[in-house]
C-alpha cells in the first residue's frame, strides 16, 4: 500500500481586521434634541426682539443710544426671521409661552431702560452672555446632518457676543447694582431657556 504524504505549508492565520465604522453613515442629530434647539432658539430670539423693542420705546429711535440699540435690534430681527423659517421647515412646535416672552421681554427692556442707559446696557450684557454661551453649547449637539444649522448658530453666536461687547463698551458695568442685576437677569434667561425647550 502506498502512502502519499502531502506536505502542507502551515496555514497563515487569517488576520482578523476590525472594520472601522464606515464614514459613509453620517452621524445624525437626535430629532428630540433638534426640536428643542429650534424651539428654544426661536423663543429666545423672539424674546430678544421684545427686549430691544422695550428699550427703544423708552429711549426713542433717534437718540444716540437708541441708534446703537436699533443696530442690535436689526440683527435680532434677522435671527428671528431665520428661526421663523426653520420652525416651519423642520416641523417644530413653537413654545406655548410666546405670549409670556412677548410681555416679559418688553417689560425687561423697558424696565431697565427706565433705570437709565447703563442699566439698559447691563441688561444686554447679561442676556447676550447667556445666549452666546447657549449657542456655543448647541453647536456641540449638532451632527454632520445639520451642518447648515450649525453654521447659522455659529454666525448668530458671533452677533450675540458683539451685542455683549457693545453693552460693555457703553459702560454697563457702571450701572447701579450691576452685579446683582446681571445675576438676576442671567438666572431669568437660563430659566426661560430651560422652560422653552420643553413647553
Ligand atoms: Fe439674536
Ligand atoms: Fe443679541
Amino acid at each position: 500500500m502506498q502512502y502519499i504524504y502531502i506536505i502542507t505549508m502551515p496555514q497563515k492565520r487569517k488576520k482578523i481586521i476590525k472594520k472601522k465604522p464606515s464614514r459613509k453613515n453620517k452621524a445624525t442629530t437626535d430629532k428630540n434634541i433638534l426640536d428643542e434647539i429650534i424651539r428654544v432658539d426661536h423663543a429666545g430670539e423672539y424674546g430678544a426682539t421684545r427686549i430691544y423693542d422695550g428699550q427703544i420705546a423708552i429711549f426713542g429711535k433717534n437718540s444716540k443710544i437708541g441708534k446703537t440699540i436699533q443696530h442690535m435690534a436689526d440683527q435680532e430681527q434677522e435671527h428671528i426671521e431665520k428661526f421663523n423659517e426653520l420652525i416651519i421647515e423642520k416641523n417644530v412646535r413653537p413654545t406655548a409661552l410666546l405670549p409670556l416672552w412677548n410681555v416679559a421681554g418688553f417689560a425687561l427692556g423697558a424696565g431697565t431702560a427706565l433705570m437709565g442707559e447703563k442699566a439698559a446696557m447691563a441688561c444686554t450684557v447679561a442676556v447676550e452672555k447667556v445666549i452666546g454661551e447657549h449657542y456655543r453649547e448647541q453647536q456641540n449637539l449638532l451632527e454632520d446632518d445639520e451642518k447648515e444649522l450649525k453654521k447659522t448658530i455659529a454666525k448668530f453666536e458671533k452677533d450675540e457676543l458683539e451685542h455683549h461687547d457693545i453693552g460693555l463698551e457703553h459702560d454697563a458695568e457702571n450701572a447701579i447694582g450691576y452685579k446683582a442685576m446681571t445675576k438676576v437677569i442671567e438666572i431669568g434667561c437660563k430659566t426661560a431657556i430651560a422652560i422653552s425647550k420643553k413647553i
